[in-house]
Order: structure tokens, then C-alpha cells, then sequence
């Protein structure tokens, strides 16, 4: 069995068959900043596209030069695991993206216990479990894993402690899994952007009543070149952790 290092995932020319590309798999590949990464990387890897919308990333699938969908609800367990038993990965994985997420708005006084579960069920659990099924793939390649944390990775406001709580939880989770890995060869990076041109964003504005304007966030495609910087860094670098912000917002 062959290992690709970390160089080979930053291989500029574009092999034909997904046997000869570094596989990536991408959570939320369907919408938003997974969408835009799975794009971004199409070119030169084999790309896992993982997500509930079946229609749209078998749509998006057949769009890219070497791509399959990977169909599961990030919180069922289950599903999951027999999605990822279902992976052929000869080379192991030269990558993880953690893109998908949900935002729980609300203050305290008004979220639920449901509410706090299933912030914490997809935006850490889900990350940990999935990351945990795929170790050994990563340990093959010396792959890198991203957790695409936020701004409210380190600064909590009122209205959004539990989204807040839970990627300060993610950051933690990051900076454990770092430690834990680099003696297999695995790299671990968290990327943290600010406001972001999805429908994320939409929902939050809604929330905050405010304008949505668009031309003042980030567009997905650069916080998707964010996390290609950290997935390609040099073999003997990690990059720990990488701020993205929208200009005009500071
Ligand atoms: N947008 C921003 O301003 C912003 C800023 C900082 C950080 N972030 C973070 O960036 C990440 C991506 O955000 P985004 O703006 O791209 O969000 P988005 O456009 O709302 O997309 C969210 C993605 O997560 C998937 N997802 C949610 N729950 C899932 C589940 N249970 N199982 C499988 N997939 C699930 C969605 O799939 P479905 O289509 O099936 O729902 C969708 O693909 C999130 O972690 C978010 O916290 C976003």
C-alpha cells in the first residue's frame, strides 16, 4: 500500500483516475462552505461529498471531474457508520473537512434542551464521531482534518451562547485531537471565519433583524481557499488554527 504524504495532496497537475487523486472528504457538501471547498479542491482530488441532500450532491457529483456522495445524517450514528464502512479508500484519507454546521440561536431563557442537544449533536459529537470512524484512513495518508470553527470559536455574545458554546467546544476538541495524532502523522487544524455569504448567514441576520449584505461578507469560495491553505501547508507544518474575516467588517 502506497502512502500519499501531505505533498501529494498539494500535486498541481490533475491525475485522471480517483485511485491516483488524494481523497477529501467534505461534511456539507451540498450548500454553503462545503460546497464551495469540494469545488475548490475538484480539480485534483477525489472527492467524498457527505451530506443528506442525495438529489444535490449526486448532482454535484457528476459535475466534478472525480467525486461519489457520501449520504448519512451527521447525527445518526448508525447511518454513518455503515456510509463510512461503505468507502473505498486504498491510499487512506489525505483529507477531512468538517463544513457542516447549524447555528442555534437564542438566549438561555428561551433554548430548550432539545435545542442544546442538537447544537452540540452536529457541531462536536457528529465532528468527533465521524473523525473517530475515519482515524485510521487518516493515519494511512498522514491526512489533515479541518474543523471549520468561527469568530464565536473565541468571543461568546449574548443570544448565541449555545452556537458559541459549542464551537468553543470544537476548538477544544481541535486542540485535543492535535496533540492525540501527531505521532500518527495526522494534522489538525481549526479555521475560523467571520460572517459568511450563505444561508447560514441569512438565518442569522433574520435572527439579529438586520440588512443582509452580502457585498460586506465573506464569499464561500474564500473561506474554502482557507481551508485548502491548511490541508495543503508544507508536510512538516500544521496550521494550528486560521482566522478569515470580511474586510469591510473588520
Ligand atoms: N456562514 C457564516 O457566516 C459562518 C461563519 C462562521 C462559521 N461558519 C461555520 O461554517 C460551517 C458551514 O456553514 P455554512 O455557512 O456553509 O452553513 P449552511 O450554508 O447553513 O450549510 C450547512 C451545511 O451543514 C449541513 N448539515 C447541517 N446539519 C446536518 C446534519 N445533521 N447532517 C448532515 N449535514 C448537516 C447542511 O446540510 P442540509 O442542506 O442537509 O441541511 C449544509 O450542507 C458551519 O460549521 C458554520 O458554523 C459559518
Amino acid at each position: 500500500m502506497t502512502s500519499p504524504s501531505a505533498e501529494t495532496a498539494t500535486s498541481t497537475a490533475a491525475p485522471s483516475s480517483a485511485a491516483s487523486r488524494p481523497a477529501v472528504l467534505v461534511t456539507g457538501a451540498n450548500r454553503g462552505i462545503g460546497r464551495a471547498t469540494a469545488e475548490l479542491l475538484a480539480e485534483d482530488h477525489h472527492l467524498l461529498l457527505a451530506g443528506r441532500d442525495e438529489a444535490a450532491l449526486d448532482a454535484l457529483a457528476a459535475a466534478l471531474p472525480s467525486a461519489r456522495p457520501v449520504v448519512a445524517d451527521l447525527t445518526d450514528h448508525e447511518a454513518l457508520a455503515a456510509a463510512v464502512e461503505g468507502l473505498e479508500l486504498p491510499h487512506g484519507l489525505a483529507g477531512l473537512v468538517h463544513a457542516a454546521g447549524i447555528l442555534v440561536n437564542g438566549g438561555v431563557e428561551e433554548l430548550s434542551v432539545a435545542d442544546w442537544e442538537r447544537n452540540f449533536a452536529v457541531n462536536v459529537t457528529a465532528v468527533s464521531e465521524l473523525t473517530r470512524l475515519l482515524l485510521p484512513a487518516l493515519r494511512t495518508a498522514r491526512g489533515t482534518v479541518v474543523a471549520v470553527n468561527s469568530g464565536s470559536g473565541y468571543t461568546s455574545t449574548g443570544e448565541r451562547g449555545a452556537y458559541s458554546a459549542s464551537k468553543f467546544a470544537l476548538r477544544a476538541w481541535t486542540d485535543a485531537l492535535r496533540q492525540e495524532e501527531a505521532g500518527h502523522g495526522v494534522r489538525v487544524s481549526s479555521v475560523h471565519p467571520g460572517r459568511v455569504d450563505t444561508d447560514m448567514q441569512h438565518e442569522l441576520r433574520a435572527a439579529e433583524q438586520g440588512q443582509y449584505e452580502a457585498e460586506k461578507y465573506l464569499r464561500p469560495a474564500s473561506v474554502a481557499a482557507a481551508i485548502a491553505y491548511a490541508l495543503h501547508a508544507p508536510a512538516e507544518a500544521v496550521i494550528s488554527s486560521l482566522e478569515i474575516r470580511p474586510r469591510a467588517i473588520g
